[in-house]
Parts: C-alpha cells; sequence; structure tokens
C-alpha cells in the first residue's frame, strides 16, 4: 500500500490482541456481549450475529428481540440468553436484557419507530456499542443519538457509509480509504469499512488494512456474523480499534477456512459456515 499511514495486520498481530481466559476466568470476567438484532421481517441476521459471538468466544452472550427471532435464536444457539422485547405494544425496554461490557446494535432491526427507541436505549448506555446494518441507517437519521460517554464503533458497507455521510456511493469506492478517515473524524467514531479489502479507522491511529478474507464472503449475511464476533471481543476488553480489526482479520481467514472445505480450490460459503469455522480460525 502506497500510503505510509496505512498498516496490514500480521496473524501473530492479530494473536497478541484476541482475549484469552485465564485459569480463573469465568463466564462474567471473559466478557457478556448484548446484541439488538433481527425482527420479525428480518431473523436470519439475529441467528448470524449470536453465532458469531458464540463462536468467537463470549463469555456469554445476551439476545434481545421480538418474538420470532428470538424463537430462532434460542433454536440454534441454545448457549445464548434471550429476552422478548416489545410485549406490550409501543414498549421496547432494554433493562430486563442485564449487565453487559458491549453491545451490538442493528442488523435486521428495522428501521422504525420502535427500532428507534430500542437504539436510543442502546446508544445512552455506558458500555461500548457497535452499530451495524439498520442501526446505521437508524443513526444516519438522527446523529445526536452519538452523543455517548462510551465508545461507538460502526461497521458499514460503502452504501452504508454513503448515508453516513450523504456522499454518493460511487464516490466512496472511488476513495475508501479518504472517506473511512472522513466518517471517523466527522462522526468521532470508529469505523470499519467492509470490502475486498476491508478499512479501519480511528482519529489518531493509523488506518488497519484487512485482507484475509475471500470473494465468497460477498453473500448475505457474513456482515451480520462480523458484528458478533466484534462485540465478542469488545466484551472481552479489546477496545473498538482492536475488536474489529482482528473481528475482520478472523472473519476473513474463517471464510477461507470454510471455503476451502477438505480439498484444494474454493467453493461457496454459507454466513453460518463462517461462524462455524471461527473455532479453527481462533486457532490458527
Ligand atoms: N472480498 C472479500 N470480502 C468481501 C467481499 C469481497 N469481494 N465482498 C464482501 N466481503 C465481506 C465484507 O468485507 C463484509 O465482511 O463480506 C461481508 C459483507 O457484509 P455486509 O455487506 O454487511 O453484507 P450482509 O451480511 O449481507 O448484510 C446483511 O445488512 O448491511 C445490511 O444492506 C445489508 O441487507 C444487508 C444486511
Ligand atoms: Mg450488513
Amino acid at each position: 500500500l502506497p500510503d505510509p499511514d496505512v498498516v496490514a495486520l500480521t496473524d501473530e498481530d492479530v494473536a497478541g490482541m484476541l482475549p484469552r481466559p485465564a485459569a480463573e476466568s469465568d463466564k462474567y470476567r471473559r466478557g457478556v456481549v448484548g446484541i439488538i438484532a433481527g425482527s420479525d421481517r428480518y431473523t436470519g441476521a439475529a441467528v448470524l450475529s449470536a453465532g458469531g459471538a458464540v463462536r468467537a468466544g463470549a463469555g456469554m452472550v445476551r439476545f434481545a428481540s421480538s418474538a420470532e427471532p428470538v424463537a430462532l435464536v434460542r433454536a440454534r444457539w441454545p448457549e445464548v440468553v434471550t429476552t422478548v422485547l416489545g410485549a406490550e405494544p409501543g414498549r421496547a425496554s432494554i433493562e430486563e436484557v442485564g449487565r453487559v461490557q458491549a453491545w451490538v446494535l442493528g442488523p435486521g432491526m428495522g428501521t422504525g419507530p420502535e427500532a428507534h427507541a430500542l437504539a436510543a436505549a442502546v446508544l445512552a448506555s455506558d458500555v461500548p456499542v457497535l452499530v451495524d446494518a439498520d442501526g446505521l441507517t437508524i443513526v444516519a437519521a438522527d446523529r445526536d443519538l452519538l452523543r455517548r460517554s462510551a465508545p461507538t464503533v460502526m461497521t458499514p458497507h460503502a452504501g452504508e457509509l454513503s448515508r453516513l455521510l450523504g456522499v454518493p456511493r460511487k464516490q466512496i469506492e472511488a476513495r475508501r480509504l479518504e472517506h473511512v478517515r472522513q466518517a471517523a473524524r466527522e462522526l468521532g467514531v470508529t469505523v470499519l469499512l467492509k470490502g475486498s479489502t476491508t478499512l479501519i479507522a480511528e482519529v489518531g491511529r493509523p488506518v488497519r488494512a484487512i485482507t484475509t478474507g475471500t470473494p465468497w464472503l460477498a453473500t448475505g449475511g457474513t456482515g451480520d456474523v462480523l458484528s458478533g464476533i466484534a462485540g465478542a471481543f469488545m466484551a472481552g476488553g479489546l477496545s473498538g480499534y482492536d475488536a474489529v480489526s482482528a473481528a475482520a482479520h478472523v472473519h476473513g481467514l474463517a471464510a477461507r477456512i470454510a471455503a476451502k472445505g477438505h480439498g484444494p480450490g474454493e467453493a461457496p460459503i454459507a454466513a453460518l459456515d463462517v461462524a462455524l469455522a471461527l473455532p479453527e480460525a481462533l486457532r490458527r
């Protein structure tokens, strides 16, 4: 890369960042991540984000959403502690979820008034929040939600960054480095811009470039898995900058492992395959 202020990460750099359980660890000290994802319209995002967090090694995953995504998450990931929100009309309370060390907010959650109220409640908390997908659409329309006391991390693709900055997508794609830096500066958050090369920007730090992935990652739902991985790492005590860097690195590696299967060459993967390959990627 020509820019001296852009750095690549090695497997060793990332291994040095990853949270590891100490002999005396318990699940709470390892980190509890709260996930707000899914809706009755988009249920898969919930399962995939929760799966990313479970397979990345969260001490505990707490998940809250409407009834249908909760039922699916319970069926697929029995490890996850779930809460059904909005049981009463117009009500969205996250108090019942319990204490968490980091939140993941947004995949498939919708953008209506109830989703907005939920996003506001999560962003009012005093723990780090990762905002993705529909959560990004909500904050793009209401930037006041970003005035908070704890760190915020965003994980947009080019289209989502376009909405956040009010800059055409084509322009973002033509000058990705410039725009990821602009977003970090303007929004005052850590920004991970997705793509064949994933870029991570934070004011005062070098931009990190992650290239561990494969084009087979360009399939629905892989971004949702990434959000859960990064949430688990944030709950495990990593800064937002390190958490999304390490998450993108192992997410790409897991995708390559899944795409290779047991033979030479690569084959298509499903987003869930990426979550399932995470332990092997972390081992490496
Ligand atoms: N090479 C390597 N990695 C890639 C490539 C590529 N050519 N294309 C995409 N990826 C990676 C991205 O870096 C990212 O990690 O795949 C992932 C895709 O994530 P998203 O764009 O968030 O896609 P998805 O998971 O389908 O999102 C689900 O949420 O963000 C919304 O609009 C999105 O409706 C969609 C939903
Ligand atoms: Mg996405």
